[in-house]
């Protein structure tokens, strides 16, 4: 891979869409880059819903620091807030589940505060996230938040995951949007593409939506798709990525496979910006 900056290159998956498979595709698309020997940290940009923390590792002891003593502990630096997976290669920084109540609202927390838009940009802006990483994975919540502008902000690319029906599509317009707006604040953000996630071919409009997609935003649009299978809904609660859980030759292990890889030729072909 041709990586022209001497940082991790930031990826956010957004949608403004709820449950199109954004954490999925944060868990599966990670783990997928790490099996292909890339170094990942996934970030929990989503403390009210904390889906990713407890998708990979559960609940966290109380002791265990994350994003919002990241966020607002002075002092609190990315190598505190950081923790290996079982998956080699692949790290997170989670969100705490339990911060006296302040994981629902740490958006208004923030709002009142000097650069409230680049918290995490000056987390990751770190020696530590230099030397460990290649990729930063950030996974959003639905709501348009601050917490979805700070990871915008902090990002050189976005991933749209979308499904196939007509809300979808209206969340999707909805976080360009949001992205071109965030861009007068961070020009050098651009999109990678969306991602149609849990393919049901079964249902008639599946075709005729993907086609809208492909004619709207052509390019836009990933040529790997990931298709609708219930294994997804059983990983979080055992804390597994597909990787542990389906052999090479099985749909779910070859979607997120052959999206990672896809994914690390659009970076190459379109390029970061220094
Ligand atoms: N390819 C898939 N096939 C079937 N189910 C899936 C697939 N991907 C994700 N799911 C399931 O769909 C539900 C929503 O997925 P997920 O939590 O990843 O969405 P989300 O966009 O992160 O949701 P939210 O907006 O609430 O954060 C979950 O139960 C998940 O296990
Ligand atoms: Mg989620």
């Amino acid at each position: 891979m041709s990586e022209s900056v001497n940082r991790p290159i930031v990826i956010t998956v957004t949608n403004r869409k709820g449950g199109v498979g954004k954490t999925a595709t944060v868990v599966n698309t990670g783990a997928g880059l790490a099996v292909n020997g890339h170094r990942v940290l996934l970030v929990d940009l989503d403390p009210s819903q904390a889906s990713l923390t407890l998708s990979l590792i559960g609940h966290m002891p109380p002791e265990h620091k994350g994003i919002i003593s990241g966020f607002l502990e002075e002092g609190t630096l990315l190598e505190d807030i950081v923790y290996e997976t079982p998956t080699p290669n692949l790290s997170i920084l989670p969100s705490e589940k339990d911060y006296g109540g302040k994981e629902a609202f740490l958006d208004m927390a923030l709002s009142g505060e000097i650069g409230r838009e680049s918290f995490l940009k000056n987390l990751l802006d770190s020696d530590f996230a230099r030397d460990h990483f290649d990729f930063v994975l950030i996974d959003t919540g639905p709501e348009l938040s601050l917490l979805t502008i700070n990871a915008l902000n902090a990002s050189d690319f976005f991933v749209v995951p979308t499904n196939t029906d007509i809300l979808s599509l209206v969340g999707l317009a909805d976080t360009f949007k949001i992205a071109d707006k965030v861009k007068k604040i961070n020009p050098k953000l651009k999109s990678l593409g969306s991602l149609i996630t849990k393919l049901d071919r079964r249902f008639k409009d599946t075709a005729q939506v993907s086609q809208y997609l492909k004619e709207q935003f052509g390019q836009e649009i990933f040529d790997t798709t990931i298709s609708v299978n219930s294994k997804f809904r059983a990983l979080p609660k055992i804390q597994k990525t597909i990787f542990e859980m389906e052999r090479k030759s099985e749909k779910g292990h070859r979607d997120y496979n052959n999206f990672a890889q896809e994914l690390v030729r659009r970076v190459d072909e379109i390029g970061v910006t220094p």
